[in-house]
Formats: C-alpha cells, structure tokens, sequence
C-alpha cells in the first residue's frame, strides 16, 4: 500500500502535552503521552456516563457500548478473531498474575516452564511463582548479540512444557523476539506461548495470528491511552482457564477474566487511541487505498516503524560518536530487529549522574535495573545503577536527539 512518511510536527501537534514545554520525553517504555483525542474520549466518559455499567437507564448503557467498543478496536489493533478475547484490567503484570495462577491450578502433567533472562521482571517472577504448584522452569538466555535464538529454545522444549513465557521486545535494549518461530517450535510439543507485548506495541503491527501465540499481553498507557491493561488469549483457552470469578458472573470470557470494576474512562482512552493509529494511516495511505480500520491500523503502524528506524539511526551514531557503550544491537543494518530503546553507559560516568544532569537539561531518561534485574546480570551491570535507558516513540525528534547529543558530549568524568 503507498504510503506517505510521518510528518513529526503533525504528530507532535496532536499531543498537547508536548505543546506546553519544550521538556524532552526520552522515558516513554515507562509510559507515553496521549493524543488530544484520547484525552476528549476520556473526558467525555468522565461528565456524560461516569456510572457503572449494566444498569437499564442511558448513561449506564453508554458505558457498556463504550467497553464494546473499545474492545472491537482492540481486537483489531491485535486482529484477535474476537473481541471477546480481549480482557480489559489494571495492567499487564496483574493480568500476567491471573494466568500464571489459573495455568498454576492445571500443571499436571506438563510442569515445565520456559523463562527468559530478557524479559521485564513481571513476566518472570508471575511465572517462578508456580515453583510451589510443582513448575519445573527452564532458562531461555539471550546471546551476546542482545537477541533471543529460537535454536536456543529448541532443546529446552519437550513434552512436558506447558508455557513459554517471552517478550515481543526488551523493554531495556529494544532486540524485537520472533515470536512467530516461537510459537511454531512451542505448537510442535503441545506447548502455550505467553507474549509480553507492552515494549512492543507503541512501535509496530500486531498479529496475534500471524504470531500464532496463544495470550498476549499489554499496557495500554504505553500506546497513547491512560494506565489501564489489556489481555488477550485464544477463546478455547479462556473458555478453559480457572480463574478466579464470583458465582454469578458467567465462565466465559472476557467477563471471567475482568474480575470488579475496571477503570472504564481509560478503557474509553485506550478506544480513542486505537483510533489515532487509524487516524495516522488514513492521513498518510494514497487516497487509493483500501481503507478498512485494519489497514488504516497497519499503514499507521508500518509509517510509525519506518521513522522510528531513521530515529534509531541517529541515535546509535550519536552515542557511537560520544563513546558510550551501548548493550543490545548497535549494528545499523540491524535496526528492524530493534525498536528505539537505548541501554548504555558513558564510561567514567554513573548512569545516576548522567540521568541527573539530563533532568537538569529538561530531558527525561532513566537510570538503574530498567525492572529486568536478571538481564542487566547478563549484561555484567551492577545492581542496583544498571545503566541508562533512552526510549524513543514516534513524536520524538531528530532535533530532540541533537539537544539530548550536546548535553552528554558537555557531561565530564565522575571527580
Ligand atoms: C516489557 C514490560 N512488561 C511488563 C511491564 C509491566 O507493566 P504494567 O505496569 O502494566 O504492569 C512493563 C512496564 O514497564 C514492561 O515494560
């Protein structure tokens, strides 16, 4: 489909917060900022059906078509085959919780659990939790080159796995897992895929058919909505977990999984913003094009993913040029197995310093363990100073880049 690049200043213009200062936002993997869309749907919610949902009278019944509806626009942001395969909750690592109890409750006779030294902590601890219910776990490693090999996974696979649990993409270094090798390898033993998506979703298409996993996690306030969470699974899956639901609520998803009330003005946010990634790809398919919301979602997302590699381009060579060591792939024929998100270390320089002295410059990034303690072991980091992370989304800026450049170059060796 022809498809017209992202212009960064019709994108910023959309987002009010980056109108109102001229501050740097380089910490998005720790939450994004919302398009003014998102921020009317939510306020909309707030002053015409702030009730609950399932009451006969109007605004009550606005609030459950407002749930639907954000649960259709995100199973098409997944292509889930239904929308009732989405669950909507707190976040990902409460709804990570609820499946690893409910496959904690079903372990016998597969006990075996795949686990990563890449992941984000909460896609780790929910599972190592189950070592109680009798779960035997296996250690998928990265390799020195900042990716997970699925030549590695494959020996650790047997009979007896029930769940592999892996991100879609490091929420410190950015390496992208193919996750659709994944799931062929784990189908091969009879095995389930849990996809940690909420690193990967701001920078890309998601097909959970084409990844052929079977759930799928997310966090809303990293795509342009407000904090709330997402879960998919495959319908037959849902329909068999036990999970935890009072006596009177159906067992059937996704009521069985959507345990009191959620927060729905932000699930109305994560609708909206759904809605803006379509916006984006209207505004930039040739008029020609087919423009069903899928496709509008799929050119949004492939024109997000172009730019954020010429973002990551720039990046790379900027902290290349000022000596930083940088963990994960740095080589720039590589960058489509990356999204925009920089670990690294100024050498002589504590990563609690250079942090400081950025947030002095107005410039948000982080400093520490990046919540994936085991893989800064793996990269050899101290415990708890870690390193530095920059993530990028795509209203950030080549120019943004450039001021981020001059502050570090003008940052001198720890006395
Ligand atoms: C990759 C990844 N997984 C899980 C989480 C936890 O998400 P939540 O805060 O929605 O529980 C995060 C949060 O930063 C993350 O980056």
């Amino acid at each position: 489909m022809p498809l017209r690049q992202l212009v960064p200043a019709k994108v910023r213009a959309c987002f009010p917060a980056l109108q109102r200062s001229d501050f740097i936002f380089f910490d998005n993997a720790a939450g994004a900022q919302i398009p003014q869309q998102v921020l009317d749907a939510v306020t909309h919610h707030l002053l015409e059906c702030n009730v609950q949902r399932g009451g006969r009278y109007q605004k009550s019944r606005e609030v459950d078509a407002a749930i639907a509806q954000a649960r259709e626009s995100v199973a098409l942001l997944l292509n889930a085959n239904h929308p009732d395969e989405v669950a909507f909750g707190m976040n990902a690592t409460s709804f990570i919780r609820l499946v690893s109890l409910a496959i904690g409750l079903t372990l016998r006779p597969r006990n075996q659990i795949v686990v990563t030294d890449m992941d984000h902590e909460a896609n780790i601890a929910a599972w190592l939790a189950l070592q109680s219910n009798g779960a035997i776990f296996r250690w998928w490693r990265m390799r020195e080159d900042g990716k997970l090999h699925v030549e590695d996974l494959e020996p650790l696979l047997g009979p007896r796995t029930r769940v592999v649990a892996l991100p879609a993409a490091s929420n410190a270094i950015g390496s992208i897992v193919d996750v659709a090798s994944v799931s062929k390898a784990v189908h091969r033993f009879g095995g389930e895929v849990f996809v940690d998506c909420v690193h990967y979703a701001p920078h890309g298409i998601i097909d959970v058919q084409a990844l052929g996993c079977d759930y799928l996690v997310c966090s809303g306030y990293k795509i342009f909505s407000p904090h709330m969470g997402f879960l998919w699974g495959r319908r037959e899956l849902l329909k068999k977990l036990p999970a935890f639901r009072e006596d009177f609520i159906p067992d059937e998803p996704p009521g069985k999984i959507e345990a009191g009330t959620f927060i729905y003005e932000n699930v109305a946010g994560m609708d909206a913003a759904v809605r803006y990634i379509e916006q984006l790809g209207r505004d930039l398919t040739e008029e020609s094009a087919n423009g069903s919301r899928r496709n509008n979602l799929l050119a949004g997302m492939s024109a997000i993913r172009n730019y954020e590699e010429m973002l990551s381009l720039d990046f790379l060579r900027l902290l290349r040029d000022s000596g930083a060591q940088v963990y994960g792939i740095t080589d720039e024929h590589r960058l489509s197995e990356r999204v925009p998100t920089f670990l690294f270390n100024l050498p002589g320089v504590s990563p609690e310093r250079l942090t400081d002295t950025m947030a002095a410059a107005g410039i948000g990034v982080r400093d520490g363990h990046m919540y994936s303690p085991r893989l800064m072991q793996r990269l050899g980091l101290p415990y708890p100073e870690g390193a530095v992370r920059a993530s990028l989304v795509h209203y950030n800026t080549k120019e943004e880049i450039a001021r981020f450049g001059q502050v570090l170059a003008a940052i001198t060796p720890d006395a």
